[in-house]
């Protein structure tokens, strides 16, 4: 027998999965579901062979792209994109961080100019594993565990 998926299968949309289980609001937030009229179910401190604990969003209806890829990329490093039509996973994708960010990130360094002025932000991508941002106008370095989304 199967063992029971601990959050429903969905029958269209985005199964973001393996997002580390304390990011799980965070992905929550930078792509706004919070305020998405689309079926949402979620779960986190779900038991994961990869991770221990992990946190998963199902999302009808939605699949995303582009900047929404790379904002789920810059907090949730591991996280697996799965697209389900009428129930099946038709495409699997491992989110990938970009080699530059524009926008999207705060610098960490609080005297940055783009912490006072009106900058878009950018950041050449140094390391990916674990992630370290160096910014393009103060040079300092913005780490993993330091990534604040706009
Ligand atoms: N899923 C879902 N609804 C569906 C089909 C799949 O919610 N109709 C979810 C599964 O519960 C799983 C994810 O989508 O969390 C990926 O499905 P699948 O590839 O079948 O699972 P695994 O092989 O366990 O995934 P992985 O390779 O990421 O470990
Ligand atoms: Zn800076």
């Amino acid at each position: 027998m199967d063992k029971a998926l601990q959050v429903s299968a969905i029958k269209n949309g985005t199964v973001i999965d393996h997002i580390p289980a304390e990011r799980l609001f965070d992905v929550i937030n930078i792509l706004s579901l919070y305020k998405s009229q689309n079926m949402i179910t979620f779960g986190t401190n779900l038991d994961s062979k990869q991770l221990g604990k992990k946190g998963i969003i199902k999302v009808e209806n939605r699949f995303f792209q582009g900047e929404e890829i790379d904002k789920i990329a810059l907090i949730a490093p591991n996280a697996k994109l799965n697209t389900i039509k009428n129930y099946e996973v038709v495409k699997k994708r491992v989110v990938e961080i970009p080699d530059e960010i524009i926008s999207i990130v705060k610098c960490f360094n609080p005297k940055c100019i783009t912490n006072h002025e009106e900058i878009i932000t950018r950041f050449t991508v140094i390391s990916k594993k674990p992630i370290e941002l160096k910014c393009q106008y103060c040079e300092k370095i913005t780490t993993e565990d330091e990534v604040v989304i706009k």
